[in-house]
């Protein structure tokens, strides 16, 4: 996807910005989360799976296999190469402070670069579901953050308000 290369060094900026201290695991784990979608011949493909969280796991574990490979190739010491594949497995559903790291910086940069890209391949409903479940992702430092995105298109700007308001109101009604 063209927006990939921009949404890897963006969640790098991010996590690197949630944690200046971020070790190269990390870092490299931030750049490379979503390199499964780099490998035409080997991606996983969304419209193969009726479950999207199941879809998100596969697209995860790829990433993974893909990226353990380069990282052998050129060396990179065992304990960074495991704890960065790690961590791209992990990456879209976190369960630890350096997993739930990389998900936050990943989740916020979804708002800030890949939505309009998204918006103009997928449409206004499958943006719509592709917010709500990221926005449910974030955790509440981040949702107060993607409150501030804003896009030249203030459509696309529209449409986070709404998604954002409307995952409040359910919110405040389940909690009653
Ligand atoms: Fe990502």
């Amino acid at each position: 996807m063209p927006e990939d290369p921009i949404h890897a060094e963006n969640t790098l900026d991010w996590l690197l910005k949630l944690d200046p201290e971020a070790d190269q695991a990390l870092q490299i784990a931030a750049l490379a989360h979503d390199i499964d979608r780099a490998v035409e011949a080997q991606k996983v493909r969304h419209a193969d799976f009726s479950d999207y969280n199941a879809f998100k796991v596969a697209h995860a574990h790829n990433g993974a296999r893909i990226l353990r490979a380069i990282l052998n190739k050129c060396g990179v010491s065992k304990s960074i190469a495991e704890e960065a594949c790690r961590l791209v497995i992990l990456h879209e559903v976190g369960g630890d402070p350096r997993s739930d790291l990389l998900k936050d910086a990943d989740s916020i940069s979804y708002f800030e670069v890949n939505l309009p890209w998204y918006y103009q391949r997928e449409g206004r409903e499958e943006t719509i579901r592709r917010c709500n479940w990221g926005y449910r992702r974030l955790s509440a430092r981040m949702k107060e953050v993607v409150k501030t995105v804003t896009h030249e298109d203030e459509s696309i700007t529209h449409l986070l308000k709404e998604v954002i308001c409307e995952q409040n109101q359910h919110n405040y009604d389940v909690s009653g």
